[in-house]
């Protein structure tokens, strides 16, 4: 069997790059009819694969590095967390164009909260990072509707009781608050701006905490996961690939 794709690899390079053997030895596996490429032996050594074929030696699937997907999505508000939505709104998925395989959101950001989401088809490290043994660190920027005093960031700090159970001790600390007055002088009371650095993923767990000590979040914003930073260049629905450097230290921070 010929394959002849444009635009694929040389089989023995992807054979050498996911580790199976050097170029040269492997092209003695191709030669020798170890190889098969969707499931059909392949004997060409000039054959090019693509990213979606897949690739058996001695009848075993290897590990292609290559085809492992890894991006960094600034979520804007009104965009679900999920690859697709029965109502039809428009998802996460939707924002990533020329993507060339399926990838998949780590975790989970509300409709209504805005920033940071990886998004990949390592499952491996989707996986690993969502799991909370890993403690993989999220911080959020919230607005509430203040003034929050001493105690309250307090409570935060060291653990909200919600139904499910109490939180985690998480940092936070006070950005600004916003003291407004109405046109008569009267004192409004102020927008604060908060940072939240946790380390556990609970659904609406943010908005929760600060629900369950009586205060209202008004707006919600992700701006750091694991290593990962908010930067201004990213704008809102905004996407980028993550250097190879990132991809190296976020699997190396949850043992891979
Ligand atoms: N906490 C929340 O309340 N919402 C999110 O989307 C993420 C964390």
């Amino acid at each position: 069997m010929e394959l002849d794709i444009e635009g694929g690899e040389r089989l023995q390079k992807v054979l050498a790059q996911a580790g199976v053997a050097s170029r040269r030895h492997a092209e003695k596996m191709i030669l020798d009819g170890r190889v098969t490429v969707n499931g059909e032996t392949v004997l060409a050594l000039g054959t090019k694969v693509r990213v979606q074929d897949h690739i058996e030696v001695d009848k075993r699937p290897i590990k292609r590095t290559e085809d492992l997907y890894y991006y960094l999505l600034n979520k804007s508000v009104g965009v679900i967390t999920s690859a697709s939505d029965p109502r039809g709104r428009p998802t996460v998925v939707d924002l990533l164009k020329d993507v060339p395989v399926r990838v998949y959101p780590v975790g989970r950001l509300d409709y209504d909260t805005a920033g940071l989401l990886v998004l990949t088809n390592d499952g491996e490290l989707a996986h690993r990072l969502m799991h909370p043994s890993f403690g993989i660190e999220k911080t959020y920027r919230v607005w509430v509707q203040g003034p929050v005093g001493i105690n309250a960031l307090e409570t935060l700090r060291q653990g909200v009781l919600l139904e499910d159970g109490k939180t985690a001790p998480a940092i936070v600390q006070r950005v600004s608050g916003i003291s407004k007055r109405t046109k008569e002088g009267a004192k409004v009371d102020p927008l604060e701006i908060l940072e939240v650095t946790i380390h556990e993923g609970r659904n609406r767990q943010v908005r929760r905490m600060f629900e369950a000590i009586g205060y209202l979040v008004v707006k919600l914003e992700r701006i750091g996961f694991g290593l990962l930073k908010q930067k201004s260049t990213l704008r809102p629905g905004a996407y980028r690939p993550l250097t190879e450097e990132e991809v190296k230290e976020l699997r190396s921070n949850v043992g891979l």
